[in-house]
């Protein structure tokens, strides 16, 4: 699967950048509120406009303190996956559990220094796993290949418990990067700068896909 991220998007013509990536699994939204991470993005009421615009699945991604108060309202207001950070909450399977009562997929993110084990025996609890390869908060930035081991430690237990998990990667995946990804086992991935930075941002994403299903099969 890849989710093209808006991030690189221009914000003044949404509908048309998601009309661009018409073909996509999902979109990626991130969500920023400049104290989890140093950037502000766009809330809510953008990805309220954002689902009237396009029948791509809304895939969000939080990058906010207080996941348990803001983030049901986007599962609320019809986005496919929500995804918050690890790093912003004691308590991620209540977050994750108030998100699916709302009516979406939940997902936990982790940074890049951020540890998974204290996360694999909890994971049944999530419908996605975002590992990140950059530090949150900006696009363009340079791909971590060190935290593919913790998608091979993610792909490992979920094929051997047969946990019905997506693992998604999110930042510096681009023709150059995503074999090595899909070769960790990925599932699904997030492109933001190698979409909106091509010519074609549909066939850029054609492009990617097939480069990670011939290495997944
Ligand atoms: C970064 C965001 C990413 C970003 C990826 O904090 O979470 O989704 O848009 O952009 P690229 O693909 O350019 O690294
Ligand atoms: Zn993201």
């Amino acid at each position: 699967m890849i989710a093209p991220s808006i991030l690189s998007a221009d914000f003044a013509n949404l509908a048309r950048e998601a009309d661009a990536v018409r073909g996509s699994d999902w979109l990626h939204v991130d969500v920023m509120d400049a104290h989890f991470v140093p950037n502000l993005t766009l809330g809510l009421p953008v990805v309220q406009s954002l689902l009237g615009a396009t029948d791509i699945p809304i895939d969000c991604h939080l990058m906010i303190e207080d996941p348990g108060r803001w983030a049901p309202p986007y599962a609320e207001a019809g986005a496919y996956n929500v995804t918050f950070h690890a790093e912003a909450t004691d308590d991620p399977t209540a977050v994750a559990r108030d998100i699916r009562a709302a009516g979406a997929k939940a997902g936990l993110s982790i940074k890049p220094g951020t540890a998974l084990d204290p996360y694999l025996d909890i994971l049944g609890s999530f419908d996605t796993l975002l590992v990140m390869s950059v530090e949150p908060g900006f696009g363009g930035q340079s791909f971590m290949p060190e935290v593919l081991d913790k998608v091979r430690t993610l792909r490992t237990r979920i094929d051997a418990d047969d946990l019905r998990i997506l693992v998604e990667i999110d930042g510096g995946i681009n023709a150059d990067t995503i074999e090595q990804a899909a070769e960790a086992g990925v599932d699904c991935f997030v492109a933001g700068s190698a979409v909106y930075g091509a010519d074609d941002p549909a066939a850029a994403v054609q492009a990617l896909r097939a480069q990670a299903a011939a290495v997944r099969g």
